[in-house]
């Protein structure tokens, strides 16, 4: 078969065209015809450079290229390898399923850390779910919509932990945040309505704003969050229906509230009598955990929390509270939506509050949390980024040197995930050259370290000005 340099080279096409798309296309049609193997470690940057006769940042282009098609992917520290690749594996939203999980160190997702303890309190509670003399009731409800009384009782408790006081008869069951705010937002604004809400947003809500079909007005944040000031603004030149706000480690940016913007912003929702529905997926994870917004006017706002990101990801569990006079207007929602929340896991969450489980779960999470947040500020330091101490994220200012794009293709070529900007911008602005970064979602602490310092590394290097190659164009 002779040398991997010289099996690439025999699929190089001569004639007009960048380099390094020929490389990379050199690379996949070997593969393809299987003259370099799945699992097979291609040359270094250089070697191949120099067999073929560019430069090391030409080679560098074709790997993230290659690897962007799915044919290779980097492990790090180690090289570039042959994945399996396949047709449907070309298929581009199946991209993901491309690189071998056991090698990607997984810095994306916004979710609970994954833990044994969870899986032994998971184990212990349907024990004892099975063997409950009313485990027919779990099993056979279909009633109430809003959720059996006991679980909107043991929501009452926790909510109260929360900040929020309330009444079991105000709050709703629903299948997590995600659930709640379409419930929510299906029953404060029409079609073509607009809410306003931070710049930059988690993308569930983006999307939720294109498929029922309303607007999103990003008002300007600071390292609080929303800014009162451009709220007021907006709210007296628009025609705005709601105010969606996440106080509390906002995604992307971890940006979390003081107890004055949160009276602020509460005080514009009353002036301009206006819905506010607080997404505080995240707050449960604050030992300082303020008042929310909805404490300070609960006949105007739509509370929302869960355990996705504070116990456990897979509970999906969410609690909404609405204004009083409403709920009758959600509930039907709910019915509409979903008949009521699945019961047996409404049940999981009850008996992890009654019996404390819940909160040792927070805690555990805030820990550990913590403890991931001291090792990014390590091995993050001097570089500037925006993390809340016990959140699961990071939002890093990328050099100006680097372009976020192409940063997070090198990334990906390293095996690290990690999360562009752009899918968190409302509307049309610029996306800030920033990437988002998870502590959570790593399996281990090693993991994480070892994402880390893939990320650093990268940081470190200095990225050739890619558009003035003259070997590329
Ligand atoms: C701000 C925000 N709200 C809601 C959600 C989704 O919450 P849930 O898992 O409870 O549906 C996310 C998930 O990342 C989020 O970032």
């Amino acid at each position: 078969m002779g040398n991997i340099e010289g099996r690439i080279k025999n699929y190089l096409e001569s004639g007009q065209g960048p380099r390094y798309l020929k490389i990379a296309q050199a690379i996949c049609k070997a593969v393809d015809a299987g003259d370099i193997p799945v699992g097979e470690k291609l040359p270094t940057h250089r070697a191949l450079a120099e067999a073929v006769g560019v430069s090391v940042q030409t080679v560098s282009f074709a790997y993230a290229h290659a690897e962007k098609e799915g044919y290779v992917h980097g492990k790090v520290g180690s090289g570039t390898y042959v994945s399996h690749h396949n047709l449907e594996e070309n298929v581009e939203f199946l991209k993901d399923e491309v690189v071998d999980p056991a090698q990607m160190i997984d810095l994306s997702i916004a979710c609970a850390i994954a833990s044994s303890k969870q899986v032994d309190a998971f184990r212990q509670t349907l024990l004892d779910m099975a063997q409950q003399p009313d485990a027919q009731q779990l099993i056979n409800v279909y009633k109430p919509f809003a959720g059996l009384l006991s679980h909107r009782q043991a929501a009452r408790r926790w909510l109260t932990a929360q900040g929020l006081e309330t009444d079991a008869n105000r709050i709703c069951i629903c299948n997590g945040v995600t659930h709640g705010l379409m419930i929510a937002m299906s029953s404060l604004v029409v079609p073509g309505g607009i809410v306003a809400c931070e710049a930059l947003v988690d993308h569930g809500l983006i999307s939720l704003a294109r498929t029922l079909n309303f607007k999103l007005e990003g008002i300007a944040i600071d390292d609080e969050g929303m800014i009162p000031g451009a709220l007021e603004q907006c709210c007296k030149l628009k025609q705005i229906s709601a105010i969606c706000v996440t106080p509390s480690m906002h995604n992307p940016t971890t940006a979390t509230m003081g107890n004055t913007r949160r009276q602020q912003i509460a005080e514009i929702a009353l002036k301009y009598n206006l819905p506010v529905i607080e997404d505080d997926v995240f707050g449960p994870l604050s030992s300082d955990h303020k008042p929310p917004i909805s404490s300070y006017i609960p006949e105007l706002s739509y509370y929302l929390t869960s355990f996705s990101k504070t116990a456990a990801s897979g509970l999906r569990v969410g609690y909404l509270v609405p204004p009083k006079r409403e709920v009758h207007q959600v509930v039907g929602r709910l019915r509409a939506s979903s008949w009521m929340a699945v019961p047996m896991a409404a049940e999981i969450a009850t008996q992890w509050i009654n019996e404390g489980v819940a909160d040792q779960l927070v805690q555990w999470q805030r820990k550990e949390l913590k403890s991931r947040q001291e090792l990014a500020a390590k091995l993050l330091a001097g570089y500037n980024y925006q993390a809340h101490p016990e959140g699961p994220l990071i939002w890093l200012t990328l050099p100006e040197e680097w372009r976020a794009e192409y940063f997070i293709a090198q990334a990906r070529a390293r095996n690290i995930s990690i999360t562009p900007a752009e899918p968190f911008v409302v509307g049309h602005q610029p996306a800030p050259h920033c990437v988002r970064i998870s502590l959570a979602s790593a399996e281990s602490t090693s993991q994480l370290a070892a994402g880390l310092k893939g990320v650093v590394e990268l940081l470190a290097e200095e990225p050739s000005p890619i558009y003035i190659d003259s070997e590329i164009y």
